[in-house]
């Protein structure tokens, strides 16, 4: 029973997650990858990867940043015109970008 209750999330859940993926991808390209990589791999020394971030921690801070709750100068200016949804988007695209790790 608990297991046809997952199923049926998932068949609900899936397919939203996917369009905020393909949607999230898209306004990243426009708005992000200047500073983060167009694969949420930075190409600025001083900005962070974002590549497979927890969707839950990406959302918080771009929440936090338009908020003023966290203070960045740069960041404060590009989350203040966010909408929650476009920030579900941005967090699902970075979540979902698959990250393999090497140690040295
Ligand atoms: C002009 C460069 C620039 C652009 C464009 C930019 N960022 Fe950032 N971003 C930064 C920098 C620099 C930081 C580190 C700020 C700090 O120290 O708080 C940052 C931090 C973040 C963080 C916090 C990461 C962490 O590890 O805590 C998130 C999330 C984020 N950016 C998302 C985005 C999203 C989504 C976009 C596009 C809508 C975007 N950024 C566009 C430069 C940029």
């Amino acid at each position: 029973m608990k297991n046809l209750f997952f199923f049926f999330l998932m068949c609900i859940a899936l397919p939203g997650f996917a369009d905020d993926v393909a949607a999230g991808r898209l306004k990243a390209e426009v708005a992000c990858s200047l500073c983060h990589g167009p694969n949420g791999v930075a190409s600025l020394p001083n900005a962070p990867h974002l590549a497979g971030q927890q969707a839950i921690y990406v959302s918080e801070q771009l929440r936090n940043y338009r908020s003023g709750k966290r203070q960045n100068e740069v960041m404060n200016m590009i989350a203040k015109p966010l909408t929650d949804s476009e920030i579900t988007q941005l967090a699902a695209w970075f979540s979902a970008i698959k990250v393999t790790v090497e140690s040295p």
